[in-house]
């Protein structure tokens, strides 16, 4: 999984690639490289194992001669470990031409064996330089024609790919190729982009054109062509990216994922937006599904890590608002099974980026199988959702660290809001019970900025103290569950710190045992006013733990004097609704992982061995 960027303009390349790569860093960042045709028509390439800044000092350093076609890579490594051999761009065909990737070409050992023995040489151990190699060869017998030759190679290969490509006999000209891999065309004028998604190129325009599945795409400064991969023209669907290059800045924010959680609330307020009238919520995205909604009779929801917490907590929404059973279901888990799926079952999947392998994968199955599926999306273009039913957008704007926080409550929104769509189309949620519902919804916002305005420096302090820590605990019940799940996976993932989350009643059967002395356990406390049975029990359980040493720092609303003398630390978030303290209990969370980690003196937008965007199963 890696990013991708292509150029072809009246400007010198250099610099666009390198911000475009900049921007697209959250889906790899072990290697980068850059091709360049020149103004002499000559192609020069220059790739370091890395972080991007690598790369430019070292351009800064030695210039590489600039030129108006260019492509450019930030790598996340699969086939071979993150070396400057291995790094893209690759060169085929006497060096004249260079190709990129992002994803995995599954039979390449078969087609390097075959091209060994043909006599061909490899400089590196990646499944790119194949098809790169593949591509050489084929350029020669298509007699110079660079689509055609694609068309050629991408029937050999198996597996997920984007491919871009330009060669030295074709100045302003760059070709890419797709199948179950990102790619996106920026429209400018006099000029046109390519990218794995719009932020390669949202500062030059806003205009963008998406590309299907199995399709070769051709640009030139005047001219954007697509093509199946038989050779047949295809229609793009066109579409304006609707947030500005800014959005994807850091703003003046110590990294990333600050201001991400800091933009928590416009998150969960964006989502809304458009989706409220007479106090209830009509998704005009959903009203083609309506009828299937009256019949399906239960619905999976399929995500991965962060998203799948989300969709965890959502459970609870669908099966109280709308009255259909709902599972919950790991991606790369679910296909593997065999699961009972039919046109009476709706799939929803979750994914910030759109583009996770492993979700895709999931809905394509569910749709082969018959099932009707629903995408909830953080960005526009991406694969999950045109491969979907129906999408639910939500409005997060573009998250770049690595770890999801904004998304997190977006998702969560975007899951109410589709739960009381399905429960007032299944007759199940009335008029009055909506506007309830819906007012919190929209109180949500607000009281997000509040946790940040009045806890921030408190957990910053926390977290500095607790900069030694080798483990926590989380402890949660209810819809407090998978947010307990959601602060053990950001403190890993962040601080790299052993992290768990449990629901509070397994603590008897078993992870009780790993209470000693100051072990630091983070307990998120129910509402004593909504939910006075499950806040006893969650005291009775902070007590078991506090009993055997435990250090308590507990998550709990405003005026519940019951924790006060159970914790050691008590963090308050507002009074809300059951199903709506999700939604502000995680804040803290994602602050405390961000504080640890930073306090660790960590990279908190860029953790090491992950990336934004998992291209790959
Ligand atoms: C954790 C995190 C990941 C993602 C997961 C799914 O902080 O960000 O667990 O949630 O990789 O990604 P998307 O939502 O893009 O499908």
């Amino acid at each position: 999984m890696c990013g991708i960027v292509g150029y072809v303009g009246p400007r010198p390349s250099q610099a666009i690639l390198l911000a475009g790569l900049a921007r697209l860093e959250y889906r790899g960042y072990d290697s980068a490289g850059i091709a360049v045709i020149d103004g002499d028509g000559d192609l020069g390439m220059r790739k370091r194992a890395g972080k991007l800044g690598v790369l430019r000092d070292d351009l800064e350093a030695t210039a590489l001669a600039d030129g108006t076609t260019g492509i450019g890579h930030t790598r996340w490594a699969t086939h071979g470990g993150p070396t400057d051999d291995n790094a893209h761009p690759h060169l085929a065909d006497d060096d004249r031409l260079a190709v990129i990737h992002n994803g995995i070409i599954e039979n390449f050992s078969e087609l390097k064996s075959e091209l060994v023995a043909a006599g061909c040489t490899f400089h590196s151990e990646t499944d790119t330089e194949v098809a790169a190699v593949l591509l050489g060869r084929a350029y020669r017998d298509a007699e110079g024609d660079l689509t055609e030759a694609f068309r050629r190679v991408v029937g050999r290969l198996e597996g997920a790919f984007t491919l871009l490509a330009m060669h030295e006999d074709h100045p302003g000209l760059v070709v890419g190729a797709r199948r179950n891999s990102p790619l996106v065309i920026g429209l400018g004028k006099d000029e046109n982009f390519l990218g794995s998604d719009v932020a390669a190129f949202v500062e030059h325009t806003r205009s963008a054109l998406a590309i299907g599945q199995d399709q070769i795409v051709a640009i030139t400064p005047q001219a954007v062509t697509v093509t199946d991969f038989a050779g047949q023209a295809v229609d793009v669907e066109p579409f304006e990216v609707t947030w500005d290059a800014s959005a994807a800045d850091k703003g003046g924010w110590s990294s990333f994922m600050a201001k991400e959680i800091a933009e928590e609330p416009e998150a969960v307020r964006n989502t809304l937006l458009g989706r409220i009238h007479d106090a209830g919520v009509v998704i005009g995205e959903l009203e083609p599904l309506d009828d299937a909604f009256t019949r399906i009779s239960r619905v999976i929801v399929v995500a991965c890590g962060t998203a799948a917490y989300a969709g965890a907590v959502g459970k609870y929404a669908i099966e109280q608002w709308a009255r259909v059973p709902v599972d919950v279901e790991l991606a790369h888990e679910f296909r593997y099974r065999d699961p009972v799926i039919g046109p009476d079952t709706l799939v929803v999947s979750i994914s910030q980026s759109g583009e996770t392998m492993d979700t895709l994968m999931a809905v394509k199955y569910a749709r082969e199988r018959g099932a009707r599926t629903v995408s909830i999306c953080n960005t526009q273009g991406a694969t999950i959702p045109r491969e979907s039913d129906a999408i639910v957008y939500t409005h997060a704007g573009p998250e770049v660290a690595v770890a999801s926080t904004k998304a997190f409550v977006a998702q969560i929104t975007a899951l109410y809001l589709f739960a009381m769509h399905v429960g007032r189309v299944r007759g199940e949620l009335d008029a009055a019970a909506s506007a309830g519902l819906v007012a919190e919804l929209e109180a949500v916002p607000e009281k997000i900025s509040t946790i940040i305005e009045r806890e921030q420096t408190r957990i910053e302090q926390l977290a500095h103290w607790m900069t030694d820590t080798r483990s926590v605990l989380f402890l949660g019940r209810h819809v407090g569950y998978p947010i307990a799940m959601e602060g053990a996976l950001k403190l890993k993932e962040l601080a790299y710190i052993h992290a768990e989350g449990f629901a509070a009643g397994e603590l008897k059967h078993g992870p009780i045992a790993l209470i000693e002395p100051g072990q630091p356990v983070i307990v998120i406390v129910p509402s004593p006013r909504e939910s006075a049975l499950l806040h006893a029990k969650v005291v009775s359980n902070i007590e078991e733990i506090r009993a055997r040493g435990a250090r308590v720092i507990a998550i709990a609303e405003e005026g519940d004097a019951a924790v006060l003398p159970k914790a050691d630390e008590v963090l308050r978030i507002p009074l809300a609704g059951p199903l709506f303290e999700p939604l502000l209990a995680v804040v803290p969370l994602h602050i405390f992982a961000m504080a640890l980690s930073t306090s660790k003196g960590l990279d908190v937008d860029q953790p090491r061995n992950l990336a934004k965007s998992v291209t790959v199963e």
